[in-house]
């Protein structure tokens, strides 16, 4: 028997601990832990920024989201992504795990399947949300203030591809969760970067990059710039990193090192990323990159606590 745990990042990873750590203590898999984790934080519209109805649209004022999750059993997983108007995106994403041979689906399809699979189509703004998009989206008419968050050097791609990045509009909550059973499961859930250009899609729904779960080596999930995690494959390296001996904590430290030399080489974004880890034993691991500020929430028996990741800068 081990004893059940989920991690899960930033602080509204709480609302997914505790929801997943009431599924664990039902007596339900890793992977139903992690999907009610994850579908408590896709339901709640007040964390606006990120993930679910209620968060940020891309340029054209349309929120489209992406999810994925996996079951370390068996390697099984599915997602979707770029997708709209579903209300819970990981549910759709396991759909597609379980009913059909396929991993992936994108955008009108990924849709057309949902409503195959009895989901109801909803409307996913709030007014807060609208408000904000007609306030900031970069394209706006008679925008009066100058851009004053610039990408940095080499990252002006020009015109509708020059979007800022910040940890205040992307992030995505990835749920670990690890059962009685001693079987990981885990969810990656996100809307993704705030005004990105329409059919943009980051590491969230990538098997390997937003998330990757192997009972026999451990789990890891990811946050922050997409295109720099998709870059470096940040969670199969981390779970790759388990699988050879290094524990949780040095895997999710090498993907910040990793993030960093990648960005240095070929880089659009800046380099904010943050990783978390689990293994079978439950020893959990995270880290991040200077300034995205990262901090997760463990859930072990009754406790949640939300603990600062370590930040790692580049190598000089
Ligand atoms: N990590 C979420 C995204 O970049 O889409």
């Amino acid at each position: 028997m081990a004893e059940p745990i989920t991690i899960a990042t930033w602080p509204f990873g709480r609302t997914a601990v505790e929801a997943a750590m009431k599924a664990l203590a039902r007596g339900e898999s890793a992977l139903d832990a992690a999907l009610a984790g994850a579908q408590a934080v896709e339901a709640d519209t007040t964390i606006r920024n990120s993930v679910g109805f209620g968060s940020l649209p891309d340029r054209l004022g349309r929120l489209t989201l992406d999810a994925c999750l996996m079951d370390g059993r068996t390697l099984a997983c599915g997602a979707v992504a770029c997708v709209e108007h579903i209300r819970h995106p990981s549910a759709l994403a396991r759909r597609v795990m379980e009913k059909t041979p396929h991993v992936l689906l994108v955008g009108e399809a990924a849709k057309w399947f949902a409503l195959e699979q009895g989901f109801r189509l909803e409307v996913p703004y709030t007014l807060e949300s609208l408000k904000e998009w007609l306030e900031k989206h970069p394209d706006r008419p008679n925008r009066e203030t100058p851009n004053k968050n610039p990408q940095p050097a080499g990252a002006e791609t020009s015109g509708a591809a020059a979007i800022n990045i910040s940890e205040f509009n992307h992030d995505t909550v990835t749920v670990l969760s690890l059962d009685a059973k001693g079987h990981l499961g885990g969810v990656c859930t996100t809307s993704g970067l705030a005004y990105k250009l329409p059919g943009r899609v980051g590491d969230s729904p990538i098997i390997g990059a937003g998330l990757y779960v192997d009972d026999t080596a451990g789990a890891a999930g990811a946050t922050g710039v997409g295109e720099e995690i998709l870059r470096i494959g940040g969670s199969l390296f981390i779970v790759e990193q388990m699988r050879a001996g290094k524990s949780p904590q040095e895997a999710c430290e090498l993907a910040c090192r990793r993030a960093h030399a990648a960005t240095a080489r070929r880089g659009v974004h800046p380099t904010r990323v943050a990783f978390l880890a689990l293994d079978p034993q439950g020893n959990v691991g995270a880290a991040c990159t200077e300034k995205t500020n990262f901090q997760y929430a463990v859930g072990r028996g009754e406790k949640v606590e939300l603990l600062p990741a370590k930040a790692i800068g580049p190598t000089p």
